[in-house]
């Protein structure tokens, strides 16, 4: 973190991204866009870099971070891949699926940054401006989502700069993120296990595996000093207002986060009102979800009451979003 310095925020042309990748290697923090959320980009060899993105943050150092990288080879410098990871990659990457996975003897990805596991999370990230950084950079870059730890994942530079400015270096601007939820986790280690959902839906997983995915048990999340699987911690995703589920009525001093075309009482009435999706469409809301929670945030609200999203495919990563961010700071 070069505190006092200005950070830049560069639309993402090839100038840019050549300057990211100097940025990077000379051990600097690059915020750039991948296709789920905007990430807070270090060389993942460099112990003190990685430490200032844990920084920039106040992250908890027990929370470790995924290693983005170009190609598969460059993944298997990194990771061991067994059957069912490679059929998982073949199918998903690049795209929104990370895997943990065990680190090969020579992994160069920095201690620090897997937080001292001997498992390491992994993806090949769907974004041209995030393929071309890697590939001018060359090696893997740790990032996590470029927000203040708890806070709501980034889903545009805007809301990186309000996060993070003066403590990110450069700020890769790739316009609106598609996705708009950080990537679904799964860990390829004995059975493969459903870590955290996101913007890969489950079910897609499945179908290309044949098989349910083992999931976590119901209260792993639930426990801040000891996390089960590290970064599931129960409050993560949260704004400064209350925020209340399952919504059938808002109150004239709520806000009010509809989904869906169907009316709520009071909508008319509310301090806020806006809708993830008037037509019902997951994937919609998804790339809303973020950047609406922020939106309502700053209404001063009492809360922000929030509508009912059903559970099916990107409905389980909203849910499991909004569930944490109703949990609060
Ligand atoms: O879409 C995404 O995944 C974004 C973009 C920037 O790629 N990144 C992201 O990173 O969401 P982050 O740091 O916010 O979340 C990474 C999650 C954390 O919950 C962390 O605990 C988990 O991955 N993780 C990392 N390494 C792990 C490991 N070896 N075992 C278990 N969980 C791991
Ligand atoms: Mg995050």
């Amino acid at each position: 973190m070069k505190l006092g310095l200005k950070t830049q925020i560069l639309p993402a042309d090839a100038a840019a991204v050549a300057e990211a990748a100097r940025c990077l290697a000379s051990g600097g923090l690059v915020a750039f866009p991948t296709e789920t959320v905007y990430g807070l980009g270090a060389d993942a060899a460099q112990g003190p870099a990685v430490a200032r993105v844990y920084e920039a943050k106040g992250r908890p150092s027990f929370n470790p971070l995924i290693a983005h990288v170009a190609d598969l080879a460059s993944a298997q410098a990194i990771a061991r891949f067994d059957a069912t990871a490679l059929k998982l990659t073949a199918a998903f990457w690049p795209g929104p699926l990370t895997l943990v996975l065990p680190k090969t003897a020579h992994c160069p990805v920095a201690e620090l940054a897997t937080a001292g596991l001997d498992t390491v999370a992994l993806r090949i990230p769907a974004h041209p401006v995030a393929t071309a950084l890697l590939r001018a950079f060359g090696g893997a870059v740790v990032a996590p989502s470029a927000n203040l730890s708890g806070h709501v994942s980034p889903t545009t530079a805007a809301h990186v700069a309000s996060d993070l400015s003066e403590r990110v270096d450069l700020i890769l601007d790739g316009g609106a993120v598609q996705v708009g939820v950080e990537s679904t986790i799964v860990a390829c280690l004995d059975e493969p296990m459903l870590l955290r959902p996101g913007g890969l839906p489950r079910e897609d997983i499945e179908r290309v595996l044949g098989r349910p995915l083992k999931r976590l048990p119901e209260d792993a999340a639930n426990d801040d000093d000891k996390p089960l699987a590290p970064g599931m911690l129960a409050s993560h995703y949260a704004p400064h207002t209350p925020v209340r589920l399952n919504a059938v009525d808002v109150a004239p001093d709520e806000a009010l986060l509809a989904f869906g075309p169907a009316a709520v009482n009071g909508g008319h009435a509310a301090k806020a009102v806006m809708n993830l999706s008037a037509t019902g469409d997951l994937a919609e809301a998804a790339a809303n979800l973020f950047g609406y929670l922020r939106t309502l945030d700053a209404k001063g609200a009492r809360a922000i009451a929030v509508m009912r999203v059903p559970q099916h495919g990107l409905g389980e990563a909203i849910n499991d979003r909004l569930r944490r961010a109703a949990i609060g700071r």
